[in-house]
């Protein structure tokens, strides 16, 4: 357990295992630097301020500072930082940072005073990100307990219930994308169905949150043919997870959301090779971020009322394995012909988008690791948006902008349609080759009638190979903070309406 706290204190008082501080290219010193007596230091050891030209200053008698240690890190151009830049900084060093025990930052002092609160919570995030670990199946050496208190040093010019609020919340960000990061990094063979739908009821219990977990007869009655479906090749029987949240009064519609939970993607009969299913434990990324994101929601006490409907089906080959040509009847009646059991995810999305549409939720939005082709369009880093309302398009991005969570915005393009068209049910689950994130995106969207409804593929940046400045190798939680950030706009556009 991270304690989050704001101070005003000078960063030179401050008492923590380790103080880092900005220092831009040219060497020019950032906030605290100098109080702290380091300027001619940093200079001296040959670094220049680039990206990741650090310097660690142990304290001792004769310094100047109360910190165990001082850490000087190159924050790279003055004119491009901004709040992304520093939370990316301040993650790339959160593994140092935990080694302390304890840190504190001046960060946010460095941009603008507009940006002042965003930069506390994103400065607290950064470090709070980048000290995760998963240390679960790590026998013998210890490296080290989690950060105890992360604190960020803030002018006392600024509204201190606002600087306050905003590391409380990185808090809960923080806490939740690391939930889903554990979920996801936790092996297949240790987090079937079930287990997901345990841990959901456990979270929800805590949080407060209403949860129904809908097992395979009660899938069956409901007519949930594309989550038993892709499931019926396993000996662990799919789930269906529903949450509700309700922070605003009954007559304020719901937004809805739903994530791929396939606890395991082999690919089913038609099955992957050796390397293409290695990392597949991550095609539970989506749901993990939905059940994450309705755990911040519940901590936040957002005022929004938000339900969640969860497939998750383990996708096995087997003498009970769905088969080429099977055809599927989808929630709601629509039917499918499965010509590849490699393109599951968007059989058991199907049934939940059907289920939620019926709600009439004021909106819709999905996340998955759906497609191989949305990563060959926009790289590992990028997630695509596709939907039916380029204003909730709009909304997702940006929300995805302030979290640092990058997403480009791909064109459900009317002819691509088409090609989804089936020779013996209503339509099949895979396209051409080409356009394959759209194609996916196509057949989403016979599931959620008229409601406003965004998918987000996040086969790319759900999990990451090699890690990264906010994060170590495998799931990032991403698009845990990006979803918060949606509903928190949401829950503030409701308050001013
Ligand atoms: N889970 C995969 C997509 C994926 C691939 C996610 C790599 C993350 C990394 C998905 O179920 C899948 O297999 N998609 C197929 C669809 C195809 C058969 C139409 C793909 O993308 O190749
Ligand atoms: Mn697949
Ligand atoms: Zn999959």
């Amino acid at each position: 357990m991270t304690t989050y706290a704001f101070s005003t204190e000078p960063a030179a008082d401050i008492d923590a295992g380790l103080l880092i501080l900005p220092v831009f290219e040219g060497g020019d010193p950032g906030p605290g630097v100098r109080e702290v007596g380091l300027a001619d230091a940093y200079s001296a050891a040959r670094r220049n301020g680039k990206k990741g030209e650090n310097l660690l200053v142990a304290g001792g008698d004769g310094e100047a500072f109360a910190a165990g240690a001082v850490l000087l890190v190159g924050a790279g151009p003055k004119a491009e930082f901004d709040v992304t830049a520093l939370r990316r900084a301040l993650g790339s060093v959160g593994a140092t940072a935990r080694r302390f025990g304890s840190v504190a930052t001046t960060f946010p002092l460095a941009l603008g005073a507009r940006q002042a609160i965003e930069g506390v919570q994103a400065a607290a995030e950064g470090l709070g990100l980048g000290a995760y670990r998963f240390r679960r199946y790590k026998t013998g050496e210890d490296d080290g307990a989690p950060l105890e208190r992360i604190t960020i040093i803030g002018s006392s010019r600024w509204d201190a219930k606002a600087a306050r609020d905003a590391v409380a919340r990185a808090d809960v960000l923080v806490d939740a994308a690391c939930w889903a990061r554990d979920l996801v990094n936790t092996p297949a063979g240790d987090l079937p169905p079930a287990e997901i739908a345990k841990a959901a009821q456990a979270m929800a219990k805590q949080a407060g949150l209403t949860c129904k977990v809908w097992n395979e007869t009660q899938l069956a009655q409901g007519g949930f043919g594309g989550i038993l479906g892709v499931g019926k090749g396993s000996v662990n029987p799919p789930r269906m997870i529903e949450l509700t949240y309700r922070g605003a009064g009954a007559r304020s519609t719901p937004i809805a959301l739903t994530g791929k939970g396939i606890a395991f993607d082999s690919g089913g009969l038609s099955l992957k090779d050796a390397t293409g299913m290695e990392t597949m434990k991550m095609d539970m990324g989506g749901a993990a971020s939905i059940l994450a994101a309705m755990k911040a929601v519940a901590r936040l006490k957002l005022k929004i009322n938000v339900i969640a409907a969860i497939p998750c089906s383990e996708n096995m080959p087997s003498g009970s394995a769905q088969k080429p040509g099977d055809v599927i009847t989808h929630r709601g009646g629509t039917t499918s012909e499965v010509l590849n059991t490699d393109a599951e995810g968007r059989l058991v999305l199907a049934d939940a988008l059907a289920y939620l549409a019926e709600q009439e939720p004021a909106c819709i939005v999905d996340t998955a690791t759906l497609t191989g082709a949305c990563m060959i369009a926009l790289g590992t880093d990028i997630a695509g948006a596709m939907g039916t309302s380029d204003d909730l398009a709009g909304e997702l991005i940006r929300a995805g902008a302030a979290a640092g969570e990058p997403i480009w915005q791909l064109p459900l393009h009317p002819d691509y349609r088409k090609l989804i068209d089936s020779k013996v049910a209503d339509i099949k689950n895979i396209g051409k080759r080409y356009g394959g994130a759209i194609t996916a995106a196509w057949f989403l969207a016979e599931f959620v009638g008229d409601i406003p409804w965004v998918h987000l593929d996040i086969a790319g940046p759900a999990f990451s190979e090699h890690g990264n400045d906010l994060g170590p190798a495998g799931a990032t939680g991403m698009p845990v903070r990006t979803l918060v950030g949606f509903l928190r706009g949401r829950a503030d556009g409701a308050r001013r309406r």
